[in-house]
């Protein structure tokens, strides 16, 4: 078997960073949900996210956001364009999540408006995240079909 790099390298890699989020999604998840933890480690949760966050978007936009499968599927062109614009409103999302009340003065309010703002950005991340593992799907196979 050859190891060359190739375009499903590049999907791959995606979806092991796709992956990898929804593992640190559960964990901060769990610590909100138990409060077993420390604010300060689910803040230090929520800054391990936008990071991820922020090196996931540019792993996808330095490989043109698809654009090699897209050269062979141009009618997905506009689903991965509409795909591509929500990744800045969804690192700001991330960057805010533990910006709620003030920790000091109220704790029960900054777990309650940070849960909820959580419970938020995890369904509109995981919707994005699905309909690109589709587009991929989709995406290769079409390039699978072409091939036959
Ligand atoms: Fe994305
Ligand atoms: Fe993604």
């Amino acid at each position: 078997m050859t190891s060359e790099p190739s375009e499903f390298d590049g999907f791959q890699k995606i979806r092991e960073e796709h992956r990898q989020l929804r593992g640190l999604l559960e964990q901060i998840e769990t610590a909100l949900t138990e409060r077993s933890g420390s604010i300060d480690a689910v803040v230090d949760l929520i800054g391990q996210l936008g990071h991820q966050l922020t090196k996931h978007f540019q792993t996808e936009e330095a490989g043109g956001y698809f654009a090699d499968a897209l050269y062979e599927a141009p009618q997905l062109v506009n689903r991965a364009n509409d795909l591509m614009l929500q990744h800045p409103k969804m690192t700001k999302s991330a960057r805010n999540l533990a910006d709620a009340a003030d920790p000091n003065t109220d704790p029960e309010r900054w777990w309650q408006q940070t849960t909820e703002r959580f419970e938020a950005f995890r369904a509109e991340l995981g919707k994005h995240e699905r309909e690109e593992d589709q587009l991929i799907q989709e995406a290769y196979i079409r390039d699978i079909g072409s091939n036959d």
